[in-house]
Formats: structure tokens, sequence, C-alpha cells
């Protein structure tokens, strides 16, 4: 599809969450201008471009099982948008920033770059990609986009805007585990941008972080030197789950016994491992 047909379904009012699919070739025609460069280049944008086409994939997972319950927000917004459709709208493009932040500094680590959300929230606005969309429509998407990466949400997010956050989050995070395992498990012995150039190694991980995730807190990024300690860290997100659904898709998926699989083995992981159970099975 031309970058003209693309342009005019920017007109398209989001109704329903299927309308969405009227923003993908907008989507596509975007990503493949970032498609050039090495083979290692390109894997990098597909890993995302396909990260967030799945994270769309989840998020209307998650909408369909809370079955109409969204948090006391309305189906529909001022302008008549759906506000299902938006929230699967602020998923498909959360992680359009990621595509210009490649481009610029060749890392998806926010701290040695700029911080994705913000940059994704810029890009919708300087690209026009929301341009169909009532005022309020568009603002609700980008402040989705800009918030869904902080490591504690704003109270003062409207609370539309902060459920819309909280599926994306969550769908994000049903997505980003599998692939950093299948990641892991093919890649052992060198560091990488999908594990933030943190170290391989077998057994090695950082006291420090195991004890913030069995002690119920996230991991600090900045403590983390071993790709066993993104790991941990990656457990330590069940504590940030929104939505029985996601916990339950997490159990059934088998990624946090994956996880532990790709874990040293012993006592401390095993005490770990069953802190984490109890929390899943609240
Ligand atoms: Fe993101």
């Amino acid at each position: 599809m031309g970058a003209e047909a693309d342009r005019r379904l920017l007109g398209c009012r989001i109704m329903n969450p299927t309308d969405v699919t009227k923003y993908l070739a907008v989507f596509h025609t975007y990503v493949e201008g970032f498609r050039y460069g090495n083979g290692q280049d390109v894997s990098h944008i597909d890993l995302k471009r396909d990260h967030s086409l799945r994270v769309l994939e989840n998020t209307r997972h998650i909408l369909a099982e809370l079955n109409g319950d969204a948090a006391g927000a309305p189906d529909e917004t001022a302008s008549g948008a759906s506000f299902k459709g938006l929230c699967c709208l602020a998923a498909l493009f959360h992680d359009i920033g990621r595509f210009p932040q490649y481009l610029r500094y060749k890392t998806f680590n926010d701290r040695e770059s700029e911080d994705h959300g913000l940059l994704g929230a810029q890009t919708l606005e300087r690209e026009g990609f929301l341009g169909g969309l009532a005022e309020g429509d568009r603002t609700f998407v980008i402040d989705a986009v800009c918030f869904h990466n902080r490591i504690t949400v704003p109270d003062a997010l409207p609370e539309a805007v902060r459920f819309a956050v909280d599926i994306i989050r969550d769908a994000d995070k049903l997505d980003i585990l599998p692939v950093i395992i299948n990641h892991c498990r093919r890649n052992e012995i060198s560091p990488s941008p999908v594990t933030f150039y943190l170290k391989p190694h077998p057994s090695a991980y950082t006291e420090a972080v195991y004890r913030d995730v069995l002690a119920g807190r996230m991991a600090r990024f900045d403590q983390m030197q071993w790709v066993n300690d993104f790991k941990l860290a990656m457990c330590g997100w069940v504590y940030d789950l929104n939505f029985p659904v996601t916990r339950r898709l997490i159990c059934e998926q088998g990624h946090f016994e994956a996880l532990f699989d790709m874990l040293p083995n012993g006592p401390e992981m095993q005490k770990l491992a069953d802190r984490l159970a109890a929390t899943l099975r609240r």
C-alpha cells in the first residue's frame, strides 16, 4: 500500500478495536523505513515490529477477557471513539519510539539513549499518525505511549489513561517474557542489545538484585551486571501485573518455569520460585 493510501487511513475514526487494523498500514510503512543496515540491524528492527504487533494482540486478548469491565472507563470517549479501540491503538504504537531510538543510538537501552516512551510520544506528534482523531483521543493515545514504560506511573494521570497504561504494561510483559527467554536459550555467550549488553554467565548473578526481587521490590537496572540479573528482574515483574487474566496467562504459558530453568540451581532460587508462585496464585 502506498504512502498516500496510508495517509488517507489517518482520517478513519476508531470506532471499535478491530478498526485499529486501519492504522496497521501506517505502522508498517513507518517501520519499513528503518529496515536497512546490516542483517543484525534489520533483525533488531523486526524484533520490535513483531513485538508491537503481538502487544496489540495481547491487549485485545486482555480487553476481551475483561468483558466490558474497563474499571469505570466509558465505552466511548466524548468524540464517540471506542475506548477499547484507543487502548488498542496505544498498544500498536506503544514502542514506536524504539525505531528512531535504534537508528540514532543502536541500542534499546533508555539509559544510554533516550526514554523510548517519550520518544514515541514525540514521534506520534511529529509524524501526524493520529491526525484523524479528536484532540482528546489523540492526547489519550499519546499519553498512554509516553507513560507506558515509567517505573512508576504518575498518580496524576487521568483514570482512563492509567487503565490503558496498565493494560499495555501487562500486554508488554506477556510478550517480552518469551522473547527474552527464547533469545537467552539461543544466545548464551555474546552480549546483545536484547539483554542490554549485560554479561552472559551460566551461574553468576548479583546478590542485591536477587534480594530486591525476593523482597517484592522491582530490581534496579543500575545494579545489574549479568544476564541472570535481567532474568531475575523479569521474575520480579510478577509484582507489577495489573490484571488476573495476565497472571493466569503467564502461569499457563510457563514463563517463570522457563526462567528458573535458565537460572542457577540451589536453595536461593527455589526460595524465590516459591515466593513468586505464591504471588501468582493470589
Ligand atoms: Fe516499551
